[in-house]
């Protein structure tokens, strides 16, 4: 069984996740938020690299029903008809709409996912259904890979946690390390030290801290929330979309 974790995508290369199923995590908010617009009937979300080729993108779709979303270092951009808050993606606002979206960590490191077998966006918000995929895809002999989107290109506790969770769940009672890189390790370690109380983990990191600075701690509390949008996003084609959830 082979099951990694990186914690930041950082030095990622094609070849790193070539044949891999991929699961990205930014569970604050950027894959979160995902979750939730998608769960309150979204039809798409194109993650782009930054302002400017979103506001690109949408010129050229040219459709009423293209929305821009996203933020920079937490703070929501300037004429964009969203943040990157899952209490925004309400069904009033999102449902039928395509939003484009750029982020300052989370768009990245799901970009830098592209080109492997399959890549899902995943938080504790659709944690069930990520671990299940991931569980499918090793029983099959195949690879997983978690990708922590991390902070400016370094460790985060939030995602490093969730990653561990997601481990913890995709291994079931496999409880043996044969398989699992060494960030992988330190993941389950991190689960042991928190339990399941994903609030702790989550307000104590730097990313959970600044976002209760400004006002986001709804928003910490929201994605700490397991299985609160139970979908599989399935980032394909340079969009996420549900993917079929398994019967
Ligand atoms: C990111 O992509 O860096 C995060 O989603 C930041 C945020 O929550 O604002």
């Amino acid at each position: 069984m082979k099951l990694h974790v990186v914690f930041a995508p950082g030095g990622l290369t094609p070849a790193d996740v070539q044949g891999r199923t991929v699961l990205v995590i930014d569970i604050l908010r950027a894959t979160t938020t995902m979750c939730a617009a998608l769960n309150h009937g979204a039809k798409a979300i194109i993650p782009v690299a930054s302002t400017e080729e979103a506001l690109r993108l949408a010129q050229t779709i040219g459709s009423a029903d293209v929305l821009l979303a996203g933020e920079k270092h937490c703070v929501r951009i300037p004429g964009f008809h969203l943040g990157n808050s899952p209490l925004e993606m309400t069904e009033t606002a999102v449902r039928g709409k395509t939003l484009i979206v750029t982020t300052t960590n989370g768009t990245k490191a799901l970009l830098a996912a592209q080109g492997a077998a399959a890549v899902y966006a995943t938080g504790a918000a659709n944690l069930t259904l990520a671990a299940e995929k991931a569980r499918e895809v090793i029983e099959k002999d195949g690879r997983v890979l978690v990708v922590c989107a991390g902070r400016d290109g370094a460790f985060g506790l939030d995602d490093a946690y969730c990653a561990g969770r997601l481990v913890a769940a995709a291994l079931g009672s496999h409880k043996a390390r044969r398989g699992l890189n060494d960030a992988a390790i330190a993941s389950l370690d991190l689960v042991r030290r928190y339990g399941d109380r994903w609030e702790r983990p989550l307000t104590y990191s730097r990313a959970g801290r600044e976002l209760i600075r400004l006002g986001f701690r709804d928003d910490v509390l929201d994605a700490a929330r397991l299985d609160a949008y139970p979908v599989l996003a399935h980032f394909h084609d340079r969009r996420v979309t549900l993917a079929p959830v398994p019967v």
